[in-house]
């Protein structure tokens, strides 16, 4: 640990800030490579005549500051951490950083599974850092879920998370394309999850270069209308939900009642389209008949 005085660090913060960037960006600098947390900078306000400890120097730490700046690389890559819901998160550019509006999904299963002790079997298609899935199987310690993605390198990343968020193991990791890693759980699941890629083409171009130059273009592009994925994992999960079994999908702005429709169309029932906290509806839910 080094020593400064806050004298000192408080200009410094000033100077970094001064350059452009988020305030939260620069938190999260500060906490995941300077050890020092939101907690820690109340106190530095309040005591202006102290020191502080810092786990890096200053420069160290406005390199990657310029960094993030100058080449608009996500500070959660350059910092190989993400905060996401109340998990902490490893994220390489192998994964898409998970976002705020995501962290309602687990939400909107806290609505439908309503007891913390209840047994159920649950499903992500496209699991990236393994967010959604590790926060259910933490919520739902008697429940079991298996985690999906096409990319080994994304699913281990993943396991890597729950293996540090977790000492159980009821959650399962496979690697392969939507369903087809879970061909022996045909008619076994109680809940499917899935975030998928459902950015269209034209939009995907024009997409701002912090996300098209450092994201996985396989975590976002969703063909030419955006609904490629969606579909795919619509018109199968029908041969793995149970009877009333639930789907949660995620969607872009615009979407929403395309994929209301998709979902009539394969016998889902009880449809709703839910919005996140921006109004936007976010997430469209089903029941399988
Ligand atoms: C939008 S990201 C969501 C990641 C994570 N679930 C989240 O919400 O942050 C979509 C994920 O789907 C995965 N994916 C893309 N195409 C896939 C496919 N054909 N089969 C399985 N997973 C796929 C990507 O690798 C990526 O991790």
């Amino acid at each position: 640990m080094l020593s400064i005085s806050v004298e000192e660090f408080l200009i410094w913060k000033k100077k970094q800030l001064s350059k452009g960037g988020e305030q939260q960006a620069f938190a999260l600098l500060l906490d995941c490579m300077g050890g020092i947390s939101a907690s820690d900078l109340n106190l530095v306000n309040i005591n202006l005549e102290g020191n502080i400890q810092l786990k890096k120097n200053l420069a160290f730490l406005e390199s990657i500051w310029n960094d993030h700046l100058l080449k608009s690389c996500p500070i959660q890559y350059l910092c190989g951490i993400t905060f996401w819901r109340d998990l902490k998160l490893k994220v390489t550019n192998k994964v898409l950083i998970p976002r705020p509006e995501t962290e309602l999904i687990v939400d909107i299963v806290f609505n439908i599974f309503r007891k913390k002790s209840e047994k159920f079997f649950f499903a992500e298609l496209g699991t990236g850092s393994g967010a959604i899935s590790i926060a259910l199987a933490l919520a739902y310690p008697f429940s079991d879920g298996v985690a999906t993605d096409i990319d080994q390198d994304a699913l281990e990343i993943a396991i890597k998370n729950y293996i540090n968020s977790s000492k159980k193991s009821n959650l399962k990791f496979y690697c392969g394309n939507w369903w087809s890693p879970l061909e022996s759980f045909k008619g076994k699941l109680d809940l499917a999850i899935a975030n998928p890629p459902y950015i269209p083409k034209d939009t995907y171009e024009k997409l701002p270069k912090e996300v098209k130059n450092f994201e996985p273009k396989v975590a976002l592009l969703g063909g030419e209308d955006g609904l490629r994925h969606i579909r795919e994992i619509i018109q199968k999960a029908p041969l793995f939900l149970k009877e009333k079994g639930w789907i949660i999908l995620e969607n872009h702005f615009d979407q929403g009642e395309k994929v209301k429709q998709l979902l009539i169309k394969n016998k889902f029932t009880s449809i709703e389209i839910v919005k996140d906290l921006s109004g936007i509806g976010r997430f469209t839910i089903g029941r399988y008949k």
